[in-house]
């Protein structure tokens, strides 16, 4: 029997039910993650900064999203998976909006997200009426903030809620907080029917999403807000320093040890 992905709307039932979200771009870290319970993954556009190595995010395009949505997707079985429309890729119009939420779909999306203000609405209501789930990122939006706001925290909350409502209203099945003040951030979350999901945005929302590098200390400087869980750049450090010596010492190849871990 095939086991189901769990779907946008049984997301959105999560209201006031805490629930971790990470974002996941290769079939390596998705299967881990869905191995430590994590059932709700998005392919980020922080993809470009933490495995592209460009310096934000308006480099990535759809080619980009679609290949590691497809790895993400054939790496795992249950878990929800979210691509993140990258800029230019729905901002023009909502016909390529909705063609760009067609074509995470079939590399393997549940849902897509977008970033924008009740300005991008009109997008939003025309992917859920092609029958695709969306999920709103409102607060800093980092495909424009470096043009506009830049990375300051969001404190306006008559503005936020109005984004917010608007999005609701558009049949968004949830939104997405970044770097919005905890006060500001507790009241959305209280007045929307829909789950929040927090980065930056402090405790109240139902959902806290992080980027899967800076939880496992894989990526230099992360963001003040983030909890690092691990310092996987020093083992893997220590691990290809071994590798390296044994290389060089002709220790490897040719010894009946499989493993060196915890030598
Ligand atoms: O691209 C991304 O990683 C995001 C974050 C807000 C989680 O959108």
């Amino acid at each position: 029997m095939s086991i189901k992905r769990v779907t946008a709307g049984e997301i959105r039932k999560r209201k006031s039910e805490p629930f971790a979200v990470m974002t996941a771009y290769d079939a390596a870290f998705a299967h881990i993650a869905e191995a430590a319970g994590i059932d709700v993954l998005l392919v980020g556009d922080s993809l470009g900064m933490v495995v592209l190595g460009y310096n934000d995010t308006t480099a990535v395009d759809l080619v980009d999203i679609v290949r590691h949505t497809g790895a993400v997707a054939r790496a795992t079985k249950r878990a929800h998976i979210i691509a993140d429309l990258p800029f230019g890729s729905y901002q023009a119009s909502d016909a390529d909006a909705v063609r760009s939420a067609i074509a995470a779909v079939k590399a393997g999306a549940s849902s897509v997200k977008l970033e924008g203000t009740e300005a991008m609405v009109p997008r939003v209501r025309a992917i859920v009426g092609a029958g695709i789930p969306v999920m709103a990122h409102i607060g800093v939006q980092p495909q424009t903030a470096a043009l506009e706001t830049g990375y300051r925290k969001q404190r306006d909350v008559d503005a936020l809620l109005r984004d917010a409502r608007a999005h609701a209203a558009a049949g968004a099945y949830g939104l997405l907080l970044e770097m919005v003040d905890d006060a500001a951030a507790a009241e959305v979350t209280a007045k929307l029917p829909i789950p929040t999901v927090g980065i930056g945005a402090g405790p109240s929302c139902d959902g806290q999403v992080l980027v899967l590098h800076d939880v496992l200390g894989l990526y230099p400087d992360p963001p003040s807000f983030v909890r690092q869980y691990a310092d996987l750049a020093t083992i893997a450090t220590d691990a290809l320093r071994h590798y390296a010596e044994d290389v060089r010492t002709r220790r490897f190849p040719g010894s009946p040890i499989s493993s060196v871990i915890g030598r």
